[in-house]
């Protein structure tokens, strides 16, 4: 869908899923993810750039769980994260809108679990390559997890957060051959809505992560 009927749907309050490909399993267990191995950290931030330009094809399973235990997996025993989190709220969820449905990340679990049975890919961002690349990731920050924190910080700390694991998501990218993009340019109320999120819930960013388009 062009970005101009994105942004006329959005005005309109239309921009909805498209139904999903395949089987919506209700949850997909994730292969343990490999900790070790990808190029070094100085050669990941030298190759750490934005991408527009996403080939369809989809992300084997043991990348994806390897891509979603950089983003904001369990790194520690008492369940520290890979990305840090103001008084360890942690209150940032990562949302993945594949193909076949939108889904949860499980940190805890390493799972994802199944939230809407429809291809979300086209709701979250007004750009039109967010719609063909093989996978969104969506973060959303839940305000309920906030309590010790200042309410006047609450939005910026969460922010904050979601930066922390776009930025681990940039990085993975970069060390695995892999093109992304953080994006801002989106309509917050249509993937709320998509998602079925309650009003504690905010929605922050999104990120498209894919293979690059051959030639790219
Ligand atoms: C908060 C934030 C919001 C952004 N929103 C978008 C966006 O909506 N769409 C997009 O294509 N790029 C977006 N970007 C990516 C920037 O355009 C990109 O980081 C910038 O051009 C610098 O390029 P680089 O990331 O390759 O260094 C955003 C970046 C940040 C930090």
């Amino acid at each position: 869908m062009s970005t101009l009927t994105k942004v006329a749907l959005g005005m309109m309050g239309q921009l909805r899923p498209k139904p999903a490909t395949g089987a919506s399993a209700p949850a997909i267990a994730l292969p343990p993810p490999r900790k070790h191995g990808g190029v070094p950290l100085a050669e990941a931030l030298a190759k750490r750039h934005s991408s527009r330009d996403f080939a369809g094809k989809a992300l084997p399973l043991p990348l994806l769980s390897d891509l979603l235990w950089a983003a904001f997996g369990v790194n520690r025993p008492d369940g520290g994260r890979t990305a840090p989190s103001a008084l360890n709220a942690q209150e940032v969820d990562v949302f993945v809108a594949l193909p076949t449905g939108a889904y949860l990340y499980d940190a805890a679990a390493h799972e994802l679990q199944l939230v809407a049975a429809s291809d979300l890919r086209r709701v979250t961002g007004y750009q039109d390559f967010v719609d063909e690349a093989p996978m969104d990731l969506v973060y959303v920050a839940d305000h309920r997890r906030m309590g010790l924190v200042p309410v006047g910080k609450r939005e910026a700390f969460a922010y904050t957060a979601a930066g922390a694991i776009a930025q681990n998501v940039y990085l993975f990218a970069a060390s695995r051959g892999l093109a992304a993009v953080i994006r801002a340019w989106i309509d917050t109320d249509a993937i709320a809505n998509a998602l079925g999120l309650s009003h504690d819930q905010q929605v922050l960013l999104s990120q498209t992560v894919g293979y690059p388009k051959a030639g790219r």
